[in-house]
């Protein structure tokens, strides 16, 4: 077990650090103190080799100049909140409109916009930091305080555990974290090879601008159905003829969920990734609209370069009643969990 601090340059005035998290198998991943962002899961494919299964950036700035959130830690509510409009205890908040008219990621000042504290920590077989930041209604216009921590624990069994705590301090306020990894398990041009396994039979019906509008839709029979193994272009394929061209849905997990909640798997390398969580959405969007102008620190962008699968509970949560249940009242907290388990076949 091993932590490293290194600098990753300098971002409005303040530096921004990298913490490496080593475990003894030679896996290593990778967080940065601004945006609580995951910058690396790296681990040994071959002999001598090694595999970053992150989409990443070298520089902190090109993080920022894309509308991407790559890596990012995402809150205070994942996805998009329509017309920005939160009403909470009959008191409607207005908050930062940051796509069209809708509130997407927790809005332009969410979690993935603050620098935050850290603290790390070791044991004989966990490497792990903890993200702390006391966000007031000052920063992002949600009600109430709410203290969080952002958990990234690195274990021997080469699992990647995130732990998300939020607790309300002064007010009932909303918490529906998530992380915006993007994962090519193969270090490659992109991620149409990878199989997709998704523990669902139903995605969201969603409005021109993504938001929800309430209704569930079967998957049976449409090329958004993951219940068995499936290779990405197959599904990919079949989308070209909607705009999107790809994938960028709200998948609802069946419940309960003691299984993963989804595998992605390369033959190529013949390794996987397991997630496990309790929630019941997972956002899967396969990177349709990246541009040639990012640079990543694999080449310049395009589409299908990595899959972001988001787990979180469904988005726009407050407006639809059956969606689940984000809201924390005064002096409750609670901890959300998600498991990322990689395994070579
Ligand atoms: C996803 C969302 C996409 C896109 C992406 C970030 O969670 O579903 O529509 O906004 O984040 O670029």
């Amino acid at each position: 077990m091993k932590t490293l601090i290194e600098n990753f340059g300098r971002f409005n005035d303040h530096v921004v650090e990298k913490i490496v998290l080593k475990n003894n198998n030679n896996f290593q991943i990778s967080l940065l103190s601004q945006g609580a962002i995951w910058n690396e899961f790296s681990v040994p494919v071959e002999e001598n080799k090694k595999i970053n299964l992150l989409l990443n950036f070298n520089s902190i700035d090109s993080y920022y100049s894309n509308p991407f959130y790559i890596g990012m830690s995402i809150g205070r509510t994942g996805g998009r909140i329509k017309a920005g409009k939160l009403t909470l205890n009959d008191t409607t908040y207005n908050l930062s409109q940051n796509e069209n008219t809708n509130t997407l990621h927790g809005g332009e000042t969410g979690f993935h916009s603050y620098i935050w504290d850290y603290e790390t920590f070791q044991t004989d077989d966990t490497v792990s930091v903890v993200f702390s930041k006391r966000v007031s209604p000052q920063d992002d216009s949600y009600p109430g305080i709410l203290d969080v921590e952002i958990e990234y624990i690195l274990n021997n069994k080469n699992e990647v555990i995130i732990n998300y705590y939020g607790k309300a301090v002064d007010q009932d306020t909303v918490f529906n974290p998530t992380n915006h990894a993007y994962f090519n398990l193969e270090q490659s041009n992109n991620i149409l090879d990878h199989e997709l396994k998704i523990n669902s039979h139903q995605i969201l019906s969603m409005d021109q601008e993504k938001n929800p509008t309430g209704l569930f839709k079967e998957t049976a029979g449409t090329p958004y159905d993951f219940h068995k193994f499936t290779f990405l272009k197959n599904a990919i394929e079949d989308l070209q003829s909607i705009p999107e061209k790809g994938i960028d849905d709200v998948f609802y997990i069946d419940q309960p969920s003691d299984c993963p909640i989804a595998t992605l798997k390369s033959n190529r390398f013949n390794h996987q990734i397991d997630i496990y969580s309790q929630r019941n959405g997972l956002v899967v969007f396969t990177a349709n609209s990246f541009t040639s102008d990012m640079n990543l620190s694999t080449g310049k962008g395009h589409p299908y370069q990595g899959i972001a699968l988001e787990s979180q509970t469904l988005p726009d949560t407050l407006n639809h009643k059956n969606f689940g249940n984000i809201l924390l009242k005064k002096g409750q907290s609670v901890t959300y969990q998600t498991k990322i388990a990689y395994t070579h076949n």
